[in-house]
């Protein structure tokens, strides 16, 4: 184990299984470059206010961009037995540069440290799924508009209830994802605000300008409570939450797709490069993709769980335990990214088999909403219309026809509101044009979501 940066009180070395059971350095290590640049900033705002020379300013600067040059060559052996990014960074600054570089941690806590580069990471996770999410909903709208005449069953409890254009299935998700990326981008302004300056837990003794740091590392304002400002997570649970509700978007888009692919349904074809086969069974096409999608949702809502659990029982301020909330956050931003890169590509590679579509729909009644309309149009009270289509259903079933398929006669023994052009409305291709509703499934009203879909992602 190096030297630690706080040994001075202390007689012994640490316990080696103590150093190993508290080190973070083999999974924050990830933070180096956020640690850098708060130092840097940290070490300006120092020398401006005179705490330190600008001499030695300058020589520190210039070690921490060598540092970090070298941890980007690969230069650095992470192994060293270092603690964490904070303390290792600082150690090879002092190695570098001798006691200049002892002067970096003036007014400044690791406690400030984590939560400052936590703050950052997430900021470019947010950004980044961001522009993840608005990929994948430009290729949900490309699929909807290639596929804008496709009419299928739209279905409640997974029975088919009544045609729908699949642009309009598919914008259904568009809307999921939209609200997803407003969650993220609405959670900016709690993630980008500066913790630094806190000093452990009490602020300092020293005169530090953070609204210079601030503005430095482009944070929108600074933390009010030193306190509040260490042992904060609210930020990260926020992430955590915001990516289990977009995982579980991107799960129930996924179940959908392997319903879709199987035998039963035909709905879709999967691009052979997005299956695997089994080692056993030579004819099988697995859709493992989205399934694994929906597998990895459940790691996402388990970290949330996780660190609320860690957070919950915590006295102020800084408590070891918030170290847990790495791991956490950079596996959840990590499964998220991976998640929607992959869904946008599988998208991308699905044809729709159009005669499968136009079947399911021709079968099973979807029309049977529609006949109740239309005798409801000719005056009946739609309650006595849902009963008496009821009816007719049970009577086409026991004859094993479909609604369109019984004469007129027939159904006139049903009601005589009934006239020759019901069957128009017992066409289920014709059943969306009624539905030209503001959020219906009719052409115009889909077009018209999809062209404003598209407007908003190309603004
Ligand atoms: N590695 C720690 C973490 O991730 C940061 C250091 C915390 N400070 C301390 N006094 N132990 O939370």
């Amino acid at each position: 184990m190096a030297q630690k940066v706080w040994g001075g009180r202390f007689q012994k070395d640490t316990d080696g299984m103590v150093d190993r059971f508290n080190a973070s350095i083999g999974f924050d290590r990830r933070l180096y470059a956020q640690d850098i640049a708060g130092s840097i900033a940290h070490c300006r705002m120092l020398a401006k206010q005179a705490i330190i020379d600008e001499e030695e300013a300058l020589e520190i600067i210039e070690a921490l961009g060598e540092i970090k040059r070298a941890i980007e060559r690969d230069e650095l052996s992470f192994n060293e037995g270092h603690e964490d990014i904070h303390s290792l960074i600082e150690d090879l600054l002092i190695d570098k540069i001798g006691v200049v570089g002892e002067k970096l941690h003036t007014g400044r806590s690791r406690n400030d440290q984590v939560a400052l580069d936590t703050r950052l990471y997430m900021r470019d996770a947010i950004h980044s799924v961001i522009d993840l999410i608005k990929n994948t909903q430009f290729v949900l709208i490309t699929l909807a508009e290639d596929n804008f005449d496709i009419i299928m069953p739209g279905y409640t409890h997974l029975q088919r209830a009544q045609p729908v254009l699949l642009a309009h299935h598919l914008h259904a998700f568009h809307e999921m994802l939209k609200r997803d990326r407003e969650r993220f981008q609405e959670s900016l302004p709690r993630v980008n605000v500066l913790p630094l300056g806190s000093a452990a837990l009490a602020g300092t003794t020293f005169d530090l300008d953070r609204e210079m740091v601030a503005k430095e590392l482009g944070f929108d304002r600074i933390s009010e409570n030193s306190m509040d400002a260490v042992s904060d997570r609210d930020f990260a649970l926020e992430f955590l939450f915001n990516a289990s509700v977009l995982m579980m978007h991107l799960s129930r888009l996924s179940e959908e797709l392997i319903i879709w692919s199987s035998q039963e349904f035909g709905f879709i074809t999967i691009s052979d490069a997005f299956c695997t086969g089994s080692s056993i069974m030579p004819q099988k096409k697995n859709p493992d993709v989205p399934e694994l999608i929906r597998g990895k949702t459940g790691r996402v809502y388990g970290h949330l769980i996780s660190l609320l659990t860690t957070m919950k029982g915590l006295p102020l301020a800084y408590n070891k335990d918030t170290q847990e909330d790495k791991e956490a956050l950079f596996d959840a931003a990590d499964t998220v990214e991976i998640c929607l890169g992959v869904m946008s590509r599988f998208l991308e590679a699905i044809t729709f088999n159009g005669g499968r579509l136009r079947e399911a729909v021709e079968k099973g009644f979807l029309v049977a909403t529609d006949l109740a309309d239309y005798l409801t149009s000719k005056g009946m009270p739609f309650r006595k219309a849902h009963e008496i289509v009821g009816e007719m259903v049970l009577f086409a079933i026991e004859r094993e026809k479909e609604l369109s398929d019984l004469t007129l006669d027939e159904m006139k023994g049903f009601t005589r509101q009934i006239g020759e052009d019901v069957y128009d409305w017992l066409d289920p291709m014709s059943s969306p044009k009624r539905r030209n509703i503001p959020g219906g499934t009719g052409p115009e009203i889909v077009k018209k979501n999809l062209e404003r879909a598209r407007r908003e992602l190309e603004a």
